[in-house]
């Protein structure tokens, strides 16, 4: 057969088996578009014999092979779009979609119950005028005892041992060293100091079911002048009602902090017996809620503070505390686990 011939046949030849390609077996075409017009495909074997035909045929077959490639190259291409829309026709024919379905929820998180606590409790003290003050973990010794009152030798200070970073750095053991370095900057001229600052503490205790070696407090001072017991007592009220039902009391005992003197423990009465006596509150009618007093003269001469013409009030409560009361949970360490079973219970 000569070489005019054979192209007339390899073009027919590839039309048909063009034509024969399945829209489920698209991959054939693109191996038949090798076979036939790749680098090494028959065009190309085809083409080889141009160099023996004569030179007046050369160039009449030359052109023939080339329009055997355009009109193979466009049947290609055709035949490409085909089997592509025979293939979209046909997963439109066989998926169905259901529009009546109901959606797939999102499942959203929510809030730890102790950032719940701790904004409810600052809402309340920002609506009073309160600044929020952001303290240091990682703390000085000289803020986190000697400020506070506690100086090297104290024995008070064993209640709180913690962990120590050297000899005068420390893993902060309560909130309070906020309050010398707020007093440090208050610039009184321009009215009293009213701040609370929540945050984590650490201890160097035994974690139990009531017990961790890191929890949260929020601390609260307000230092101006003529600032009285009255007014310490008349601001927990007002926070023990919102966090814990508008019937609520409170009662203080006297105690002892080396920041406060006088030093109070304050209780609310119980908020599931209402006062006669029940589990939560042990029998007595009262739940003990924070520790406050009225701020020690030290503790505010030391910021340079007159404690003559100026004196405040101070408090510091738990945040796991007020959570584990107002929703008997019963092991603390449940807050730390991260287990999401724990923490949606609190939406
Ligand atoms: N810092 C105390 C503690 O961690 C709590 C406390 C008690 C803070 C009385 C105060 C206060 O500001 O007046 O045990």
């Amino acid at each position: 057969m000569d070489l005019q011939a054979q192209l007339e046949e390899l073009k027919t030849k590839t039309q048909n088996q063009l034509k024969a390609i399945k829209a489920d077996n698209a991959n054939e075409l693109q191996e038949l578009r090798v076979k036939v017009l790749g680098k090494k495909g028959s065009l190309t074997e085809l083409l080889k014999g141009l160099k023996d035909l004569s030179q007046e045929l050369r160039p009449l077959v030359g052109k023939q092979v080339n329009e055997v490639r355009d009109v193979l190259t466009q049947a290609f291409e055709e035949q490409a779009q085909l089997l592509e829309a025979a293939q979209i026709q046909a997963r439109l024919e066989s998926e169905t979609l259901d529009v009546t379905l109901p959606g797939r929820q999102i499942k959203l998180g929510n809030r730890h119950i102790l950032s719940q606590i701790s904004e409810e409790i600052e809402d309340i003290f920002l609506g009073m005028g309160f600044q929020i003050v952001d303290g240091f973990e990682v703390e000085q010794d000289y803020y986190n005892f000697e400020r506070m009152n506690l100086p090297k030798d104290h024995p008070a200070r064993d209640m709180q041992d913690t962990f120590y970073i050297s000899e005068d750095i420390l893993l902060r053991t309560h909130t309070s060293p906020v309050q010398a370095r707020t007093l440090d900057k208050h610039d009184f001229s321009k009215g009293p100091l009213k701040m609370i600052s929540p945050g984590r503490v650490f201890r160097r205790d035994t974690d139990d079911a009531t017990h961790s070696h890191q929890f949260h407090q929020i601390e609260g001072l307000v230092v101006g002048q003529n600032i009285s017991m009255g007014d310490l007592k008349g601001t927990l009220e007002m926070i023990s009602k919102k966090m814990f039902g508008e019937d609520r009391s409170i009662r203080l005992r006297p105690s002892y902090f080396p920041f406060t003197e006088p030093s109070v423990e304050v209780d609310v009465s119980c908020f599931k017996c209402g006062g006669k006596g029940c589990n939560v509150c042990k029998k007595t009618g009262w739940i003990e809620i924070l520790g406050a007093g009225m701020v020690h003269p030290s503790v505010l001469e030391m910021s340079g503070v007159d404690s003559e013409q100026y004196s405040g009030f101070a408090f510091g409560l738990g945040q796991e505390r007020i959570a584990m009361l107002r929703y008997g949970i019963n092991d603390i360490r449940g807050f730390y686990l991260g287990d999401s079973r724990f923490i949606e219970q609190f939406k």
